[in-house]
């Protein structure tokens, strides 16, 4: 852990310590949103850009410029340890990650090599450049869980229904647990190295688990999270753990052993810290589509999931997912404001 940012109130709402304010950063806080970041994103391909330390440096660094959030996220996306051991992948603007051979079989999975961190040698030196810039604000380093990376190696890309995904799941078990337990040896070295090289946070991203049913996550999810967060625990950095939909999954989230459980905007706080038990702090969850509203209902719909979250042990504000690209950039800046001056202790 980075000594600077141990008291940082980030750090410690994830451990659940008291805090002179709750903290607050956003999900694709930096992104399309800003003009900051089209500006320099203007002639240069994504997966090029996440593989550029000065832009990964300067585009994670603004909104933390703008904004004076609580933490940092490093920019990169999901797919970048894919990429780095030789799977044929793009990123297509307005679609997201397209592979070019979906894997679908023994052979498919066989191409999913370890990872070594000589493989990703741009996000050491952009997380090293970052922690000094930064100082006392906490980077959250990052990674696709394995269901999620599973979905877009099967499917090919995204996916509404991830039917493939299930078929392979359901009909080919064998095959399904070979493919998670490659992505999981993957995810783990790619979350160790963030944390050594000084990201202060870590975040497992499951977007699209939440289109499976709680008996199924049991079965052939959870021992693979769960292998993740324990594989983490040494580091003594903050887990956290997200996805979209998971309201049915929330405990289940929680017995993955994060220390944080990421909540999107369909549970209300209080309720989801019921859901997900004690000893967990949360992090959420206004809806992104507020920020589209006039401000008076941003204000009213922050200052509740603000009373809300005092039901946990400890709350990091966010947006239920991500920021839309079509924000209005002022929007975040106000509620940025705003949830320091409402949560002032
Ligand atoms: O949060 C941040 O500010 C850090 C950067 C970040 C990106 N992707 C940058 C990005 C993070 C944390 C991610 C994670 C990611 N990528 C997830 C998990 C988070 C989530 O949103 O649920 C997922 C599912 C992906 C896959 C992916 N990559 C999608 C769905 C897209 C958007 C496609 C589109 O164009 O609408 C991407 C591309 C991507 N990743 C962009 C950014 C800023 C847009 C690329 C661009 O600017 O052209």
């Amino acid at each position: 852990m980075n000594p600077e940012t141990a008291e940082s109130p980030f750090v410690r709402a994830c451990r659940r310590l008291p805090v002179p304010h709750t903290p607050v950063w956003y999900m694709r806080q930096a992104g399309r949103s800003l003009p900051e970041y089209r500006a320099v994103r203007a002639d240069v391909p994504m997966l090029t850009a996440c593989a550029t330390p000065d832009l990964i440096v300067e585009i994670t660094m603004q909104p933390v410029r703008r904004y004076g959030v609580d933490a940092a996220i490093f920019f990169s996306d999901i797919v970048v340890p894919l990429k780095a051991i030789g799977i044929d992948l793009d990123i297509k603007p307005g679609v997201g990650p397209v592979v070019a051979d979906p894997i679908r079989d023994t052979a498919g999975v066989d191409t999913l090599r370890a990872l070594d961190p000589g493989d990703v040698p741009y996000v050491t030196e952009a997380i090293r450049t970052l922690t000094k810039e930064l100082g006392a604000t906490p980077l959250i380093g990052f990674a696709g869980a394995p269901f999620t990376l599973a979905s877009y190696l099967i499917e090919g890309g995204p996916s509404k229904s991830h039917d493939h995904t299930k078929a392979m799941m359901y009909g080919d078990p064998a095959l399904w647990h070979a493919l998670m337990g490659r992505l999981t040896d993957i995810t783990l070295a790619y979350l160790r190295l963030q944390a050594d090289a000084g990201a202060s946070a870590i975040q497992l991203f499951d977007s699209w688990v939440g289109a499976v049913a709680p008996e199924d996550y049991r079965e052939f999810v959870l021992p693979y999270t769960s292998r993740i967060f324990a594989g983490l625990a040494d580091l003594d950095v903050p887990r956290i753990h997200f996805g979209v939909g998971t309201g049915e999954l929330l405990g289940l989230l929680g017995e993955a052993g994060a220390d944080v459980v990421g909540v999107d905007w369909r549970v209300p706080l209080d309720e989801a810290a019921r859901r997900v038990g004690p000893g967990k702090a949360l992090q959420g969850n206004l809806d992104p589509a507020i920020l589209f509203a006039p401000w008076e209902v941003v204000e009213r719909r922050a200052r509740d999931v603000l009373t809300r979250g005092e039901a946990a042990e400890g709350h990091v504000f966010n947006l239920g997912h991500g920021v839309p690209p079509t924000t209005d950039p002022g929007q975040l800046g106000r509620l940025t404001d705003l949830v320091h001056e409402v949560s002032a202790r």
